[in-house]
């Protein structure tokens, strides 16, 4: 088991590794858009890399067979343990992880909504597999047996693919992640945050501190 973060903030993600709970990043070009629309993609992903440890996810971008292997070996180049390249799925997607798949690369395919998606990613050999949680939900569908059949039937044949839920909206939908067998749910800043604070943690906390500090005061 382990929790991947998704983001391309490399204080943000400096920050949070210190917490000891993570063990891998995702970005997505959509992330990286919003959060550093100027930045070097190669300067940003290395600071990344430098401040955690782990699969780092790094998402293709171009449409072609051709353009994609190029820039799939761009990004391997960049650190090749540790970048794993982010396959949008489709006809085409599956053609270049097979590719990468022979050369030994790790690939993580993403934009997954179903389990049949899933499976077939899995069978040419991906090494994640990214369920995208609140974009299943957003078309009115419940996402748990995605994530359950997905790992029942990965379970089943052996395959060593890692379920990773993403697309996470509330802690809840973490939770359920978890609980419905994915290996790896990547979590955004806030909704980790989130994970640690408790009502009644904070007021225990306080409660027991309160009292060490007026011991022997009437
Ligand atoms: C996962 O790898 C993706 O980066 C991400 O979770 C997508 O989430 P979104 O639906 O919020 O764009």
């Amino acid at each position: 088991m382990a929790i991947f973060i998704d983001s391309s903030d490399p204080k943000e993600i400096k920050d949070l590794f210190a917490w000891g709970v993570l063990s891998g990043v995702t970005t997505n070009p959509l992330i990286i858009a919003k959060e550093a629309p100027d930045a070097d993609l190669g300067e940003r992903i290395r600071e990344v890399i430098s401040v955690s440890w782990g699969d780092v996810s790094v998402e293709l971008t171009t449409e072609t067979e051709k353009e994609m292997l190029e820039e799939a070996a761009t990004y391997h180049a960049w650190d090749p343990k540790r970048i794993c390249i982010k396959v949008p799925f489709s006809e085409i997607g599956l053609r270049v992880l097979h590719q990468l798949t022979k050369k030994g690369v790790k690939t993580n395919v993403t934009c997954l909504m179903a389990m049949n998606q899933a499976y077939l990613a899995a069978l040419a050999g991906a090494t994640y597999v990214s369920i995208f949680s609140g974009r299943v939900r957003d078309m009115g569908y419940d996402v748990r047996p995605v994530i359950t059949n997905t790992r029942n039937i990965l379970d089943r044949e052996n395959l060593p693919s890692k379920i990773i839920v993403g697309s996470m909206r509330h802690m809840m939908d973490v939770n359920e992640a978890l609980e419905c067998g994915a290996h790896v749910p990547t979590i955004t800043p806030p909704i980790l945050r989130k994970m640690v604070w408790h009502p009644r943690t904070i007021e225990t906390i306080n409660e027991f501190n309160t009292a060490w500090r007026n011991r022997g005061k009437r």
